[in-house]
């Protein structure tokens, strides 16, 4: 097994004896100075094919893990901060991966993994942080990495220190990803002709099984409108809006018309995503929803947040949204019906309007029977 950040590298190899969870301490050297210095521990969950069905397995990082001085490096002066994490494990190693169908070796690489050491400074965490790679979890915990500058002595040690961001337990205190931004999305029939028109910002929330924390965690996700495809079918009494956001997230959203009553309504909503870290890809689907009504010939708005309930296990946030899934003739919305919470909105306003105009008059009555009274009183005399 080898884990190695690049571009400055720093390969651990794999023996196959293993140990306690326990800190480790690699160098990377060039000459005689450090570059790259690490303090960690770790531990991998990693899932492979047997001959019948899939199986993970999760170990420690040993204790006589060494760094491979062959493939390591000390990378240039202006080579950026570690990016990526790459991992490589062998399946013939049957002690560590029993009944394993093929012997290869895999590579797994993901990008951006958020531990950035900087040259001349040192990266702190002392948290467990996880880390999809593939199919495969990393779990770093007390970790301390120096990327030293060459010339440094191999005993100095740095001031600047860079905390991790999630240093406090992310499991338990996620950070809420905020609004979603909004995004416009289209849907073409067969001849090319525009017949679903839909704009939304959208967070999911959704629950799954963690493989790493051994629970069910919950995940907000925003859709991201530039990263986000659309795609979808019209019919004559049904039409759908399908979302996709890279390879990994697809939401798709089915509109019913009930031609008797002129009247649609988003009546099944589905999701698929697949996380590395889950132990079986999400998939949640609903055909008997009734959100979102309105008339044929007619736009359908809401403003202010809706959350549809799907399933117990995932329910969808909506912000300024409007949608017409049905007789679009142009590229603009027709009249819209929006929903209670808008108009409830528009109520305060009125109310507040009603209600001074109340006052006013409270004021003026009181005036008025005052003046009648103090005249009144003024006579008696
Ligand atoms: C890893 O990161 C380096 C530097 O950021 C980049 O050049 C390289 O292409 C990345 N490797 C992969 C497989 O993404
Ligand atoms: C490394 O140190 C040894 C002895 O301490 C010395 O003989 C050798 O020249 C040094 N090598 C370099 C590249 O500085
Ligand atoms: C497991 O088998 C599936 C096909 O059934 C394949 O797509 C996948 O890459 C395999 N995984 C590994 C780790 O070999
Ligand atoms: C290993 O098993 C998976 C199913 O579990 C299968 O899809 C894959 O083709 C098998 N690989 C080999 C090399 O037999
Ligand atoms: C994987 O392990 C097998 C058996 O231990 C060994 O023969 C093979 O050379 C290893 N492959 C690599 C790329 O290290
Ligand atoms: C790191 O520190 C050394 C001296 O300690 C200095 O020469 C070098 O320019 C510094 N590098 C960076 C990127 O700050
Ligand atoms: C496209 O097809 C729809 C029905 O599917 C039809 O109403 C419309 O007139 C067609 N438009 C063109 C330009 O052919
Ligand atoms: C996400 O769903 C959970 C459970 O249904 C709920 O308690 C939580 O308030 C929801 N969060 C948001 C931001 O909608
Ligand atoms: C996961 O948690 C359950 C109970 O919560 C425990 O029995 C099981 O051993 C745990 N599995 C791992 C791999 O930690
Ligand atoms: C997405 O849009 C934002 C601003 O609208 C832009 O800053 C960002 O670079 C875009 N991302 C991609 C991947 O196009
Ligand atoms: C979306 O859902 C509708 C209704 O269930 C279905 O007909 C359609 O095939 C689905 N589209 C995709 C891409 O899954
Ligand atoms: C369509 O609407 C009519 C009148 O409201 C109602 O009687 C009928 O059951 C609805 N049809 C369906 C399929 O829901």
């Amino acid at each position: 097994m080898k884990v190695y950040y690049s571009s400055a590298a720093l390969i651990i190899a794999w023996l196959a004896v293993l140990g306690c969870i326990q800190a480790v301490t690699l160098e990377v050297k060039e000459g005689n100075s450090t570059c790259i210095k690490a303090e960690l521990s770790a531990s991998f969950s990693i899932t492979y094919n047997t001959s019948s069905s899939t199986r993970t397995v999760q170990f420690p990082l040993p204790d006589s893990t060494t760094v491979d001085t062959a493939s390591s490096s000390c990378g240039t002066e202006e080579s950026s901060p570690v990016a990526n994490l790459t991992l490589q494990y062998n399946l013939s190693d049957t002690s560590t991966f029993p009944d394993a169908n093929s012997s290869v070796v895999i590579t797994v690489v993901s990008a951006s993994v958020g531990i950035s050491a900087t040259r001349n400074t040192t990266y702190h965490c002392v948290s467990p942080s996880t880390f999809a790679v593939g199919g495969a979890t990393v779990t770093f915990s007390d970790m301390r990495l120096e990327a030293k500058h060459m010339q440094g002595r191999s005993d100095q040690h740095y001031s600047s220190t860079y905390h991790c961001r999630n240093n406090n337990n992310r499991s338990s205190s996620p950070h809420p990803p905020g609004t979603p931004e909004r995004g416009s999305y289209f849907v073409n029939n067969g001849n090319g002709t525009l017949c679903l028109m839909a704009q939304m910002g959208l967070q999911l929330n959704f629950t799954y099984f963690s493989r790493s924390q051994n629970k069910t965690v919950q995940e907000l996700l925003n859709l991201t409108p530039n990263l986000t495809t659309s795609s979808g079918s019209c019919e004559a009494s049904s039409a759908s809006l399908v979302l996709t956001q890279g390879q990994i997230t697809t939401l798709n959203f089915t509109f019913t018309l009930n031609s008797t009553s002129k009247k649609y309504h988003l009546s099944g909503i589905t999701l698929l995503a697949d996380r590395a870290d889950a132990t079986a890809p999400i998939s949640a689907s609903n055909s008997s929803l009734d959100y979102l009504r309105s008339t044929l010939g007619r736009s359908y708005m809401c403003n202010a947040e809706q959350t549809l309930a799907v399933v117990p296990s995932f329910s969808l946030n909506t912000f300024r949204l409007q949608v017409q899934p049905f007789q679009v003739t142009t590229d603009q919305f027709d009249t819209a019906e929006e929903c209670q919470m808008d108009q409830d909105l528009m109520l305060i306003p009125i109310i507040v309007g009603a209600a001074l105009a109340g006052l006013v008059l409270i004021v003026l009555i009181a005036y008025l029977i005052g003046r009648k009274r103090s005249h009144a009183g003024y006579q008696t005399i």
